[in-house]
């Protein structure tokens, strides 16, 4: 069959991988190729049990697998045939160097742009979807430029706001689709095309278009708000533990008020994702560069709010099971950084895990989709860990129970029958409020949530 369009999606994660299944499930008009380095995630793609887990996404590539998306290891190839290149590859926080802990590691992304250079033969689109630094388009254009020959590449910037675990359906009704360009008639006309692609399914009025510096510190800021909304509510969170009062009805008024609003108020033991983080630690490394010294400390505060929530967390347990956990066997339910994900990275289990070990507890970890990334995450640390795929096995001889993921599972087991098969005296540690506290206070459970007050029998 002839298509219309050739689309390239280099970079098979998180990102590129829902986002090309989401364009080949809307157009099937276009080829969508899906290309990666890491040959076995390619693999897993085309197999029955893909690499990431995300709800209904599965269904998605099932339909259009082999009909108009194909995942392939052939970069060269399909760089070739490609009219339009997708960069979802990662930028994770450099890890060394100048900026380290801070700056993003661009080396992923410029090694696909040298390729794209080296192998194309033919005028290429080519539009950022992965979060980077502001003006990285600019770099962008000065690797696609210093070829010689008549190849016209121009850069777009279309960053993806989907996130983990609703990726199907923010991808397919999205808020927005920004899409930024540079404002020459080349660059313009780029963008038109993009928007094209796009109004196969998501309202014009949906699509906005911006200068591209702007599209690429929006993401950025997008990021940033929604963190800060966090680590506010958490931090308020201290403020209710220490005062008596109860977060989740001080999150209900204020978010009451439209100018507020009430999603992303949930207090937690502190937000996780391959993102927040890293584009915080971005935007405060931008603000230094640019000598912006009040911006980026207002914005690091962000960052050491979710450190503190996290650390938080930790002393409370330690304190309430009278400030020793040696060899105490506590249960943590959920890994991932969030519900409906397999994803762990710079999950706060992460975090708590590694303070619990220190303390030399003996950990059991539970989790419905994240159990192997989190095996893959504590196998550096090493400790006294187990991984237990059943929950009611997790939980057996254990002296606490600490909810990490707020999957929704947890909220449904048999309270009663845990806490028969706990050692005395059994504590809870709710770190995503997702439990009913009384009826476990009323089992025989002390109760610990965030930002309300422990429940706990008399002593
Ligand atoms: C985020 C952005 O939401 C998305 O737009 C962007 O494209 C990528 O980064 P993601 O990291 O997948 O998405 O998940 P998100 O739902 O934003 O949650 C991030 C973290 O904040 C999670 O650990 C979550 O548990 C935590 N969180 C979120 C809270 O603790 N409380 C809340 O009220 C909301
Ligand atoms: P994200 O959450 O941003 O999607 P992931 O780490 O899940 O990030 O996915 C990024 C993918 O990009 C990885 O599968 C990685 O192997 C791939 N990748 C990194 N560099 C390149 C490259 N030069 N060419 C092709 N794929 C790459």
């Amino acid at each position: 069959m002839e298509f219309k369009k050739n689309l390239l999606f280099i970079g098979a994660g998180y990102v590129g991988g829902p986002s090309a299944a989401m364009m080949a499930y809307k157009c099937p008009q276009y080829r969508v190729v899906v290309v990666d380095i890491n040959q076995e995630r390619i693999a897993q793609w085309n197999s029955d049990k893909l690499p990431i887990y995300e709800p209904g996404l599965y269904e998605i590539v099932k339909e259009t697998r082999g009909r108009n998306l194909f995942f392939s290891k052939d970069i060269e190839d399909n760089i070739r045939c490609a009219e339009i290149i997708f960069v979802g590859v990662n930028t994770p926080t450099k890890t060394f160097g100048e900026g380290a802990g801070m700056a993003a590691d661009l080396q992923y992304w410029e090694k696909t742009a040298r390729h794209i250079r080296q192998y194309a033969q033919s005028d290429k689109i080519v539009v950022e979807k992965c979060t980077l630094p502001v003006k990285t388009a600019l770099a962008m254009e000065e690797i696609f430029n210093s070829s010689n020959g008549d190849i016209r590449f121009d850069v777009l910037s279309n960053p993806e706001f989907l996130a983990e675990g609703t990726a199907i359906k923010d991808l397919e009704n999205p808020d927005r689709v920004l899409i930024g360009s540079r404002q020459t008639a080349s660059g313009l006309r780029a963008r038109e095309v993009l928007v094209e692609i796009y109004e196969n399914w998501v309202p014009r009025e949906r699509i906005i278009t911006s200068d591209i510096w702007s599209s690429e510190l929006s993401k950025l800021v997008a990021n940033a708000f929604l963190a800060q909304r966090v680590s506010s509510i958490n931090s308020i969170s201290a403020f209710c533990e220490a005062a008596g009062a109860d977060v989740s009805e001080v999150a209900r008024a204020v978010g009451l008020d439209s100018r507020i609003g009430n999603k992303f108020l949930n207090a937690g033991v502190g937000f996780g994702g391959s993102c927040f983080q890293k584009d915080i630690l971005n935007l405060v490394y931008l603000c230094r560069c640019y000598g912006l010294y009040e911006v980026a400390d207002y914005w690091e505060g962000v960052v050491k709010i979710n450190e503190y929530q996290k650390e938080r967390f930790v002393l409370n347990m330690l304190r309430t099971m009278f400030n020793t956990l040696v060899g105490k066997k506590i249960c943590m339910m959920g890994f991932a950084f969030k519900a409906n994900t397999s994803d762990t990275r710079e999950s706060p289990a992460i975090y708590v895990a590694k303070r619990l070990l220190e303390e030399m507890a003996e950990l059991i970890i539970t989790d419905p989709e994240a159990l192997r990334s989190a095996e893959a995450d504590m196998k550096e640390i090493g400790g006294n860990i187990r991984f237990v795929d059943d929950p009611y096995e997790a939980v057996q001889g254990c002296h606490a129970v600490c909810v990490m993921t707020e999957w929704e599972l947890y909220s449904l087991l048999d309270y009663e029958r845990i806490y028969k098969s706990m050692d005395k005296p059994a504590m809870i540690y709710d770190g995503r409020n997702i439990l009913d506290h009384q009826k476990l206070f009323d089992i025989g459970f002390n109760v610990f949530p965030i930002g309300k007050p422990a429940l706990r029998r008399e002593r």
